[in-house]
């Protein structure tokens, strides 16, 4: 008989758990393994909720929603900028986002290498986190597709800057957890929502199977008499392309996307890295107002004279407007991902900004909402805790965060993992002398490693661990904790012998003969020996086991053997004493 669990349209991870009677880490680790970075106060629906406790082998629950609760929640947007009547027209911001595999890169470089030609005639594409894309003499700014972790740290800070999100679906494989989550993400956001069909071209595309699953997800497609744009297409053969962007034009004029002009410069930051003679990058995407060349720009505790500033295919502007994304040169330390930034007229504002914000972030507390209780179990937990050392590289700020934070979730009452060092880039000697000294591994999270230093990591024998997806970097941690893990041992009492005759007796050496009257004894194992209550020797080593006048390594209830065991002093053993035989059993833990 099915279970029926009630929930509102949404519930956290953790009250599920309880709902569950399972450790909510179980639950979290289930939906990593479905790439969605979730903590245990992150809200999944019921669709989601009804695959995890499928993935979690309760197929005979139901997950059902309370009805009345969904309709009103659902329309929940956040409130977006008021623009002034001066505000003008802005360029859409889009990304792009769906499952694992389902062609959100493809998509992009398609749609970047038909649509973007300025200055990448030589060839020379630096990879950045947003560029835009000309179609139709009009210009679109697409996010690159950051991933879910990227995504999901956004929503943290609390930022929305996408107008629309292109949910895209595989033909071939329909709906899957993080298409759900995808389009969980556009709806908090408010974002508009275009569904691109991806793999059209691919034996085994179902296009109405997906406009069904779509409408169960309250996403009726036009076709069908909904609101929904759904558009087919092909990376591979290129069809539907200029359509799927004639859409996002579309719904970017009916959302009458606008920005004001003349106000301070503001944004938010995508992307942080450090290069080599230009000292910290900061990606931004500008959201109102003009960043221009020269001007003090505050991002979270740090800030910048913009000294230089370039667009998205790296060339050199003077300013830049809204939508649009820049590099920008002269920030004092790396400024955060998700920070937003603002223009400020001088150098001391800036500086005060600065010192404002650090006030804030110290007053609204990382390790905030900690309970006494908690904390009191984590200064214990330090004693004995047995620690994984780990360096960690990720290609851009949000990743790095998402990766460390997730590493942390694997932290249990015995083991956990220290970060000795991370940073954005390539991983260089440093890391490596770094590594080699604290014996910690090497994480790369979409980071790269130049041979050279390939070389330099296998001489000093330092573990470099490259992953491009971000659970199989977890399991990967998870068992490098495992290892940790003190083994079990497992002890079983497995026979009961009564002495039936003594034949030797010395410091050493102890042999005797009795009856099994319980279980099996067998060897390799140890005797706790008792007369009645009294304990005459423990945990003493059998070396031998005979019946009749052969060895052998077990006897059965109700026959006769004799026994050879290792003793410390001399064990005055009588007939009538009992003799309990012990197994033991190491077997290596893992983390579940
Ligand atoms: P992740 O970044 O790993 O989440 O994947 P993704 O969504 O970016 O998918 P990606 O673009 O890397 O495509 C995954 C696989 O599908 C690749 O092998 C692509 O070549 C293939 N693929 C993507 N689009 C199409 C398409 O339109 N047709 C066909 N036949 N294959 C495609
Ligand atoms: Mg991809």
């Amino acid at each position: 008989m099915a279970r029926k669990i009630e929930i509102g349209d949404m519930i956290t991870i953790g009250a599920l758990a309880e709902k569950l009677s399972l450790p909510a880490t179980r639950l979290i680790s289930v939906l990593f393994k479905n790439g969605m970075m979730v903590t245990i106060n992150e809200k999944i629906d019921v669709d989601t909720a009804q695959i995890l406790v499928g993935e979690l082998g309760l197929d005979d629950i139901e997950i059902v929603s309370k009805q009345e609760e969904i309709a009103e929640k659902e329309t929940t947007k956040i409130v977006k900028r008021e623009v002034s009547d001066k505000a003008q027209v802005r360029p859409p911001v889009v990304a792009v986002m769906g499952h694992v595999d389902h062609g959100k890169t493809s998509l992009l470089d398609v749609i970047r290498s038909a649509n973007v030609t300025a200055g990448e005639a030589g060839g020379i594409t630096q990879h950045i986190s947003a560029y835009q894309v000309e179609h139709s003499n009009r210009i679109i700014t697409f996010l690159d597709t950051p991933g879910h972790e990227a995504f999901a740290a956004l929503r943290e800070h609390g930022a929305f800057l996408t107008d629309v999100v292109i949910i895209v679906i595989a033909a071939d494989d329909g709906i899957k957890p993080q298409t759900l989550e995808a389009i969980r993400f556009a709806r908090k956001a408010g974002a508009q929502m275009i569904v691109a069909i991806t793999k059209i071209d691919k034996e085994g595309a179902n296009l109405d199977r997906i406009k069904q699953q779509l409408s169960e997800q309250q996403m009726i497609p036009e076709e069908w008499g909904g609101d929904t744009i759904i558009v087919p297409v092909s990376s591979k053969t290129k069809v539907g392309i200029d359509k799927l962007l004639d859409m996002v034009l579309l719904v970017a004029d009916v959302e009458e996307l606008k920005a004001d002009i003349d106000v301070p410069g503001e944004g938010l930051v995508i992307e942080s890295h450090m290069e080599q003679g230009r000292g910290s990058i900061a990606v931004a995407l500008v959201q109102h107002g003009i960043v221009k060349r020269g001007d003090f720009i505050v991002a979270g505790d740090t800030y910048a004279k913009v000294r230089t500033l370039e667009n998205s295919l790296g060339e050199t502007i003077s300013e830049a407007g809204p939508s649009t994304p820049i590099v920008v040169s002269g920030f004092k330390a790396l400024p955060q991902f998700g920070n937003t930034f603002i223009v400020v007229k001088t150098e001391k504002i800036a500086r005060d900004t600065v010192a404002e914000n650090a006030l804030n972030a110290h007053a609204s507390g990382s390790n905030g909402g900690m309970t006494g209780g908690e904390l009191i179990r984590l200064i214990n937990k330090k004693t004995t805790m047995q620690e994984l050392n780990v360096i960690v590289k990720a290609d851009v700020q949000g990743s790095l965060t998402s990766v460390i934070d997730s590493l942390k979730t694997l932290d249990t009452d015995e083991v956990s993992i220290r970060v000795v060092g991370s940073g954005v880039g390539t991983i260089t000697d440093n890391d490596i002398r770094m590594a080699a000294t604290t014996g910690a591994i090497i994480y790369g999270f979409n980071a790269t490693m130049p041979p050279n230093i390939k070389h330099i990591a296998s001489r000093d024998k330092v573990q470099v661990r490259l992953y491009r997806i971000i659970y199989e970097l977890l399991d990967d941690a998870k068992k490098e904790l495992s290892e940790l893990l003190i083994d079990e041992e497992i002890i079983t009492n497995v026979g009961r012998l009564i002495v039936r005759g003594v034949f030797k007796t010395t410091k050493t050496e102890l042999i005797f003969g009795g009856e099994v009257t319980k279980g099996k004894l067998v060897v390799p194992s140890t005797v706790t020996v008792y007369r009645d209550e009294e304990i005459l020797g423990s945990n003493l080593v059998v070396t031998n086991l005979k019946h009749g006048p052969t060895d052998t390594k077990e006897v059965l209830e109700g026959e006769m053997c004799g026994v050879n065991v290792l003793t410390a002093n001399r064990i005055d053993l009588e007939e009538g004493d009992r003799v309990e035989f012990f197994t033991k059993e190491i077997r290596a833990r893992s983390l579940k």
